[in-house]
């Protein structure tokens, strides 16, 4: 949530920060700013809005300097206003920052500068923080322990600061240098030549480097161009790592496609091929994981996983829940991170935790996640991000390995997480009661999702032509039962995020418990109705819908045969094993939603008041 770059080295800094931030821009996008560093004092552009409209803007202000920071922002503290755009600068002029998170004591912070002189333009938490540091960095005297003031200044005033931040700092009497700070917000330092950048997502810095340090909570970094080094907030020295980073910037680039979406939906069975790569047994008869950190005896001792995760990710987890218990019979419990967290649930002595996390940033997810540390428990990560906070501080996971994911709508990162959720029921369910031949079957129909989803993907023209027809509805019911009924949730969720239809996610047969009352030829079902055990009860439910004239969009395994007539439109998927069927069956809800907002002139990439990585609670 909210985008950070920032920029020191040999180069014009404000093209390179705007190329950036529109990498970034997925974390937030209701405006966007820079400020640069140039003949002695900093000149700023802000804007509200996308990049592109910053980019006018800074075209005003001829911004030629080499240093500089810059932001796109999502609400918290203050509505969307130029002036409550990021980069804050203090009102003596002495500070510019940009800030993702929240301050929470910014109230009593705001009272204390306004006796010593400070005024504010803007309604911000950042504001307040900006001039607090310009406060101490006037009162700072240079240290003895051979730390900038700079940085002095700095960490004295994020000792007085409650909340979650980022930060990224410039001082005007310390020309070239950049000073940035982390508690719970994703900060990236980048190791160029002759030139450092810090970001809150590699994608901003990829471009110019593949050298990058993951700044830790309650670290503070001291940035020039040439060189770099990293201290705690409370002095302690740190040992930097520098990783590298193993994607290229053509991994997060759009291609030929018209949205980032479209591409991330079509790249969906290269990406479980990736998910999948290495990851079974010689034996071929269970799957196997580098790093869970976990021995196979303790696995054995757990009677009880608990998931949490946020969206998307909460949904692949509902339907990995279904899968252990069906096939590993070991009891799981899903909940969302930002409830568990307070409900205070009873816990069993045996449990083990999962955390599902894309971006391993979600602020929800990684509370819940330390929540159940301090509790004495041993947390397991599936997550995307590599070197992201939730895998960092993880006692081991699972990385899903699809490479960035961009759109806002989660598409290959959640059909990656249900095909790593299905193995993990395959592996716990091999070291209990599954046999060697059933085991082998298992993982033979895990193999062919790539290809089922190849062949799902087929019918997007088909689809495309059904979003026309569906495209004007305001409101719509998904409906699925056992697995599928997770991914009913997700199809309401992928419809309503993208194109604004509002669409709810039920398990079929509950539907006449109410969501039916909304049924009339102006509000469609999707119904996924797979050959199997209870067809026959998914078909009695769609009889209850058309009875009331309500159109039905049926999502059907090839083998099914519905009564003549009664589904106005039959979307075809490949038959499966049950394993894979919630993986292809997601396809056509994806292509669905997508195609409908197209069809609406939908910002689809970057739905209103959404974002990617959602870094504050
Ligand atoms: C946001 C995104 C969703 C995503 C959720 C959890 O709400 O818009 O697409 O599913 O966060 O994100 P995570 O990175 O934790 O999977």
């Amino acid at each position: 949530m909210c985008g950070i770059v920032g920029y020191v080295g040999k180069q014009k800094a404000a093209p390179l920060i705007m190329e950036g931030l529109k990498r970034l821009e997925y974390r937030g996008y209701d405006s966007a700013g820079v400020a640069v560093f140039q003949d002695g004092r900093f000149e700023l552009a802000k804007k509200i809005g996308r990049v592109a409209n910053l980019e006018i803007e800074a075209a005003r202000h001829k911004l030629t300097g080499h240093q500089g920071i810059g932001h796109t922002r999502w609400a918290t503290h203050g509505g969307v206003t130029d002036a409550n755009a990021h980069p804050h600068i203090s009102s003596d002029g002495t500070i510019a920052l940009i800030h993702n998170g929240v301050i929470e004591n910014y109230a009593q912070m705001k009272k204390f500068l306004l006796t010593k002189g400070f005024t504010f333009k803007s309604e911000t938490d950042t504001e307040v923080l900006c001039n607090l540091i310009a406060y101490h960095y006037a009162k700072e005297p240079k240290p003895t322990n051979g730390d900038s003031r700079f940085v002095e200044s700095v960490r004295k005033t994020l000792g007085h600061a409650e909340g979650t931040y980022g930060i990224v700092i410039m001082a005007l009497d310390a020309p070239g240098e950049l000073v940035t700070a982390r508690k719970g917000s994703p900060l990236i330092l980048g190791l160029g030549d002759g030139e450092s950048l810090v970001a809150s997502d590699v994608s901003a810095i990829v471009s110019r480097t593949q050298n990058v340090v993951y700044l830790k909570d309650g670290e503070i970094a001291h940035l020039t161009a040439n060189n770099f080094s990293i201290t705690t907030l409370s002095s302690g020295t740190v040992e930097p790592v520098i990783d590298k980073v193993t994607w290229s910037i053509e991994d997060a680039e759009m291609g030929a496609h018209a949205h980032f979406m479209e591409k991330e939906i079509f790249e969906q069975p290269t990406a479980l091929e990736n998910a999948m790569r290495g990851r079974f047994s010689e034996d071929g008869s269970t799957a196997k994981f580098g790093g869970l950190n976990i021995t196979a005896g303790e696995f054995r001792g757990v009677d009880r996983f608990m998931f949490c995760a946020c969206g998307t990710a909460l949904h692949a987890c509902m339907v990995t829940e279904h899968l252990i218990e069906r096939f590993a019979r070991i009891p799981v419990e899903c909940d969302y991170a930002s409830e568990f967290r307070y409900r205070n649930t009873p816990l069993f002595r045996n449990s083990l935790f999962f955390v599902m996390s894309q971006s391993g940033e979600t602020i929800d997810t990684l509370a819940a996640m330390r929540e159940a540390k301090r509790k004495g428990y041993k947390v397991l990560a599936i997550n995307n991000v590599v070197g992201s906070t939730i895998a960092r501080e993880a006692d081991g996971g699972i990385y899903q390995h699809v490479g960035p994911e961009v759109g806002v709508a989660s598409t290959k990162a959640f059909t990656s997480q249900l095909l790593i959720g299905a193995m993990l029921a395959l592996y716990l369910a091999r070291m209990r009661d599954m046999s060697f031949s059933d085991g082998t079957q298992f993982v033979e129909a895990l193999k062919q999702a790539p290809n089922l989803v190849r062949k799902a993907l087929e019918q997007a023209p088909h689809i495309k032509a059904i979003a026309k027809r569906y495209a004007k509805s305001q409101d719509m019911l998904f409906l699925g039962r056992l697995s599928l009924f997770p991914i009913a949730l997700e199809g309401a969720l992928k419809l309503k995020e993208i194109s604004y239809i509002h669409a709810e996610g039920y398990p079929a047969a509950e539907m006449k418990h109410g969501p039916i009352a909304l049924i009339s030829p102006e509000c469609p079902s999707v119904f996924f109705a797979p050959n199997n055990e209870i067809f026959n009860k998914v078909v009695s439910s769609m009889q209850e819908i058309k009875a009331r004239k309500g159109p039905i969009i049926a999502i059907v395994t090839e083998d099914a045969e519905l009564p003549d007539g009664l589904a106005d439109e039959v979307i075809r998927i490949p038959q499966c094993h049950e394993a894979v069927l919630p993986i292809v069956a997601s396809i056509p809800v994806q292509l669905l939603s997508y195609y409908i907002a197209v069809e609406r002139g939908c910002d689809v990439d970057k739905p209103r008041n959404l974002a990617k990585s959602v870094t504050v609670e």
